[in-house]
């Protein structure tokens, strides 16, 4: 697995693993479980849950699935903007960290923007920092303008959607995040497992190298520096897939094969969001 190193010197794979969705099925609850736990198994030990998803039902299958195990993984959760007041930030960690069977958390993000002034949100976040409950704070979804305005060293990333359907952020987010080393952690990589992997660009590339659509689409991600991606699979050959991804190059003729069918942005556009 190839690593990433964040601004206090902390190492981080690459690729990580997505929960969204799971812990919505009790019956899949236990194929969940011995997803995420294959996924450790490969290296990609950086987790991305949310208090949202399912409603703290995938923090649930992220707590049985790294219990005995948690100094392996980086455990990254969000905190909803309805909940991102100075004791909101406070009440849902806590949450957060009972569902997860942990005392701390690598990374807590806030969801996206919502109604409580940003200072107030990261004031709470500064104290649990203070108290140990979460080692780093970040921001997701947050487009340059929000950035800017938060203007903030100690924000260790900026989760945001990113694949080659997807690629606004390229124009100004990204380029500024990687000059203030703020890395990007790209959601729905994979296009949501969608049109994305069968469409006829990204299958020629796959044939020409031998590899599979989605190992295609997140190396195509991982070209850039300071970039993260955090895949969501439930099944086998998929988690072995994108683990693989991070072994594969693409070359000139590959990347302009994909330019041609997605071309980057030529302006600034609004960020979008999933
Ligand atoms: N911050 C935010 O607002 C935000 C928003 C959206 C997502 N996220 C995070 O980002 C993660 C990833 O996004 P996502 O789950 O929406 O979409 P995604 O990772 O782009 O796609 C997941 C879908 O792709 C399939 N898949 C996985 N590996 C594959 C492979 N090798 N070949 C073919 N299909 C494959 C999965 O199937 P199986 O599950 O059946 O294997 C699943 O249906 C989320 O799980 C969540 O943690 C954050």
């Amino acid at each position: 697995m190839r690593n990433l190193t964040l601004a206090d010197g902390t190492t981080v794979p690459v690729i990580g693993q997505g929960t969204w969705h799971m812990g919505e099925d009790p019956t899949a609850r236990s194929r969940e479980v011995a997803a995420l736990r294959l996924g450790i198994e490969l290296g990609m030990t950086l987790i991305d849950t949310a208090e949202m998803y399912a409603e703290g039902g995938a923090e649930e299958v992220v707590g049985e699935a790294i219990a005995g195990r948690r100094d392996e993984v980086f455990l990254v959760s969000k905190v909803y903007p309805h909940n991102a007041s100075r004791q909101g930030v406070a009440q849902a960690c806590e949450r957060s960290l009972r569902r997860l069977g942990t005392d701390c958390l690598d990374l807590y993000l806030l969801h996206w923007r919502g109604q409580y002034p940003l200072a107030e949100t990261v004031e709470a976040f500064e104290r649990l920092k203070a108290e140990g409950k979460i080692r780093r704070w970040g921001v997701s979804n947050f487009d340059l303008d929000d950035m800017q305005e938060l203007a903030e060293p100690a924000c260790a990333t900026n989760q945001v959607l990113y694949n080659p359907e997807e690629r606004g952020i390229e124009f100004d987010l990204l380029p500024w995040c990687q000059a203030q080393r703020i890395p990007v952690m790209a959601y729905c990589p994979l296009g949501q497992g969608g049109d994305l992997l069968r469409h006829p660009a990204v299958v020629e590339v796959a044939r020409r190298l031998e590899a599979e659509p989605a190992q295609v689409v997140l190396a195509w991600a991982l070209r850039l520096p300071g970039v993260i991606v955090i895949p969501k699979a439930a099944r086998a050959e998929h988690l072995r897939a994108n683990a693989g991804a991070a072994e594969l190059r693409l070359g000139d003729d590959d990347l302009a094969v994909l330019d041609q069918a997605f071309p980057p942005p030529r302006r600034a556009q609004p960020l979008q969001m999933v």
